[in-house]
């Protein structure tokens, strides 16, 4: 275990496993359909890639990267795009892939400006979700784990960029941010 680490909350055993049951549900979503799965960079990159090895169903991949401004200020309705899709999504089925859900406020943005782009679906998955910090009302049509309000890192989740390479999510040590 990496030395930050304060303990292991979801082991690379208990995410395998989960994110098959998760790519197989997907698969009968989409079957006989083409869905565009969009990877929100960066954190969900390492799920993402899991997640579309384990999916039979053909798909396109697609990225972006944003960001919202945080819950608490007055500027809750904006979203900031640091890098748009590359697909036309107009009449496309589309799969967002995000690493984790805290306030809402990203994903409840970003797919109220998605819809607009008039998609035939847009469906949610997301590795953690953490129901407790919610702001907005956004709820993940798929969920591999919901965990409580903890400082998670690894398996594409950073603090100060560090830690995303790590194979399992564990909890940082407090020590490591409040120094
Ligand atoms: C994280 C995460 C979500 C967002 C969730 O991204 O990937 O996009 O925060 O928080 P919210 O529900 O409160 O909006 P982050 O901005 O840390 O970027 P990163 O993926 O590049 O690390």
């Amino acid at each position: 275990m990496h030395p930050d680490c304060e303990r292991i909350l979801l082991t690379e055993e208990q995410i395998t496993r989960r994110v098959k049951e998760v790519a197989a549900q997907l698969d009968k979503l989409y079957e006989n359909r083409k869905p565009v799965v969009v990877c929100i960079l960066k954190g969900s990159v390492v799920f993402f890639v899991d997640l579309i090895r384990n999916m039979q169903t053909p798909c396109e991949l697609d990225f972006m990267a944003v960001s919202s401004y945080g819950a608490g200020t007055t500027s809750t309705g904006e979203l900031i795009i640091k890098k748009d899709l590359a697909a036309d999504i107009r009449g496309r089925d589309v799969l967002i892939v995000e690493d984790i859900i805290d306030s809402g406020n990203t994903l409840y943005h970003l797919k109220k400006m998605l819809n607009k782009r008039e998609p035939a679906s847009v469906n949610i998955v997301t590795l953690l979700d953490k129901p407790a910090r919610r702001q907005m009302p956004l709820e993940p049509e798929y969920t591999c784990f919901e965990i409580e309000d903890e400082f998670v890192i690894g398996y594409g989740l950073d603090y100060a960029e560090n830690y995303r390479n790590l194979p399992y999510v564990g909890i940082l040590k407090r020590s490591v941010y409040e120094k």
